[in-house]
């Protein structure tokens, strides 16, 4: 069974039963999944999306900007995972076979949560200067983001801008919604792939 979340279709995985048997559409064991974890504050949430993709049976992988490890730490995404978390591009544990290479070779999916200005601008701009960018930029795998921002960087045209050349590129989105922002105010921005608080 071709088991990868394929850009054409955004097609969602099933268990793979037949007949009269209903496939549990919670179950997703088998599949890899590479969740790479920015700067914003929405990155304490990317723990319970983590464990909840774990629950279910996925392996997962987590790679983490320099600004997402100032709001959590590897070692929590270490210890839901039960894998190595990846910071840096110049980690290697093969020189011959570099991390933003292999991380995301047996990946069905590549989420990232929370997507920040930052990270959305870089890869609008094809820049790949750190291990979540580069490893978008060298992966053939679905590309899942989870803006999550403040209502005006959210608005700001420039990010605008820059959400509109990913989605034409064939970028998924969960698109954040309006609710309970970090900076205490109700607004867009609210990133609703990664829960409601
Ligand atoms: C307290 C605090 C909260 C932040 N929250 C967000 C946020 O929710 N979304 C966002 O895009 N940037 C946010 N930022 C700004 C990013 O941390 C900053 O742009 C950083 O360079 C992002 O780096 P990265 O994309 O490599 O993780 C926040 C910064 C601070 C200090």
């Amino acid at each position: 069974m071709q088991k990868r979340f394929t850009r054409a279709t955004n097609r969602m995985p099933t268990s793979g039963a037949t007949g009269d048997e209903r496939p549990d559409p919670m179950e997703l064991s088998g599949y890899e999944v590479v969740v790479a974890v920015c700067g914003g504050i929405a990155a304490y949430k990317t723990a319970t999306l983590v464990s909840a993709l774990v629950q279910r049976g996925c392996g997962v992988t987590v790679a983490m900007t320099d600004a997402a490890q100032k709001f959590i730490t590897p070692l929590t995404f270490q210890s839901l995972t039960a894998r190595q978390v990846f910071t840096s591009t110049w980690d290697a544990a093969n020189y011959h076979d570099p991390q933003h290479l292999r991380l995301t070779e047996a990946a069905d999916l590549f989420i990232i949560a929370p997507a920040t200005a930052n990270v959305i601008g870089k890869i609008a701009g094809g820049i790949a200067d750190d291990l979540v960018s580069t490893m978008v930029m060298s992966t053939d795998c679905p590309v899942l983001l989870a803006p999550a921002m403040n209502t005006r960087m959210w608005e700001n045209p420039i990010v605008q801008r820059n959400m509109n050349v990913l989605r034409e590129l064939n970028y998924r989105e969960v698109p954040p919604g309006a609710g309970w922002l970090a900076c205490r105010t109700i607004g867009a921005g609210h990133g609703r792939a990664l829960g409601n608080s």
